[in-house]
């Protein structure tokens, strides 16, 4: 275990979800898309200007106007951090009113974290039992039969999780024809990759197509967990390649590994905003709220699960419960 670092602000970065979480949970249902996620972008940011950092957002909104834009700096002075943030990972699960929706932060150390396109990846992570055994490039049959063998079980026994979208109906196919089973979730692609590499989700396999910003989120937590990523640009007109050429990706059929999206020091923050198999979903009591989160660091080499109670008043007649 290595020594704790003061300089080290891990475990800070977790009110930052909490904080965001709280305030995107009570959109919940609300089918105000927007609404939930301006809410969780302030509170963000209102609790990054607390820390003493000199955070750059590098992953961030792509609405100028947004409080935590690309290229917004947040947080009271102090180290310089790269910030990937997603208040909301799955903003319209929240206004549907669905599950597993979190509110999200990786930081990286100063220049660490890459500037990627706004536009799609195909992806595929998975846990450490399977780290060293996929390749995107190989037919999906392939990969089963690798994580089967991985997990010492038989393919029909490995479950991959896939964005329930039209263009994943021929991967849905061989999957199928593969033997493995199949999660389909509306949205929230982090979410399911954290899964594969947690025992006990029962999840082995995240694989599909998703946005780049959360490939950078993903890469960071399988940093701390151990697990894998492989990411691939997947333009789908001449100006996206183009746009991908622009940030300095002139081969855009390049193959991304967990270290190229996230490399150096990393600390990644969750708390969930309603219920997935990871985490609880916030929890909204008489004078307080219970958050559920989780918060990775590969300095200090940990990983915590964190229950909140964040009170709303300092004058309470809640008490504080246990686990459950
Ligand atoms: P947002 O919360 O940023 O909208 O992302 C939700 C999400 O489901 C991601 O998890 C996923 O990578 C992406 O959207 C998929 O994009 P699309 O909805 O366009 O298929």
């Amino acid at each position: 275990m290595s020594a704790p670092d003061p300089g080290c602000r891990c475990e800070a970065y977790v009110a930052a979800t909490e904080r965001a979480a709280v305030a995107a949970g009570r959109w919940r249902g609300r089918g105000d898309v927007h609404g939930a996620e301006a809410a969780a972008a302030e509170a963000r940011k209102e609790a990054l200007d607390a820390l003493p950092i000199e955070g750059r957002v590098v992953v961030g909104s792509e609405e100028a106007e947004d409080v935590l834009g690309t290229d917004v700096v947040v947080g009271a002075g102090g180290d310089r951090v790269d910030l990937a943030v997603d208040p909301i990972e799955g903003a319209t699960i929240v206004s549907r009113g669905d599950m597993g929706a979190m509110s999200m932060i990786a930081v990286g150390e100063a220049d660490s974290i890459p500037r990627l396109p706004s536009m799609y990846m195909r992806k595929m992570a998975v846990g450490p039992p399977a780290r060293g055994r996929i390749d995107l490039s190989r037919p999906i049959g392939e990969i089963v039969d690798a994580l089967a063998e991985a997990y010492g079980r038989t393919p029909g026994d490995i479950t991959a999780i896939v964005l329930d979208r039209p263009r994943h109906e021929d991967l849905i196919e061989d999957l199928r024809e593969a033997g493995a089973r199949i999660k389909l979730i509306s949205d929230g692609d982090v979410s399911a990759s954290i899964s594969t590499a947690i025992r006990g989700t029962n999840d082995h396999l995240a694989i599909g197509i998703g946005g780049a910003r959360q490939a950078v989120i993903v890469a960071a937590a399988l940093r701390c967990l151990g697990g894998e990523l492989q990411a691939q640009l997947w333009p789908t007109t001449r100006t996206e390649i183009d746009v991908a050429r622009e940030h300095g990706i002139e081969d855009v059929n390049r193959l991304f590994t967990t270290d190229d999206l996230a490399h150096g020091e990393v600390i990644v923050a969750a708390t969930g905003v309603s219920n997935s198999d990871l985490l609880r979903g916030v929890r909204y009591l008489a004078d307080s709220a219970r958050t559920h989160s989780l918060v990775m660091c590969t300095r200090h080499n940990w990983v915590k699960f964190v229950d909140g109670f964040h009170f709303f008043a300092r004058e309470r007649r809640e008490e504080v419960r246990l686990l459950g």
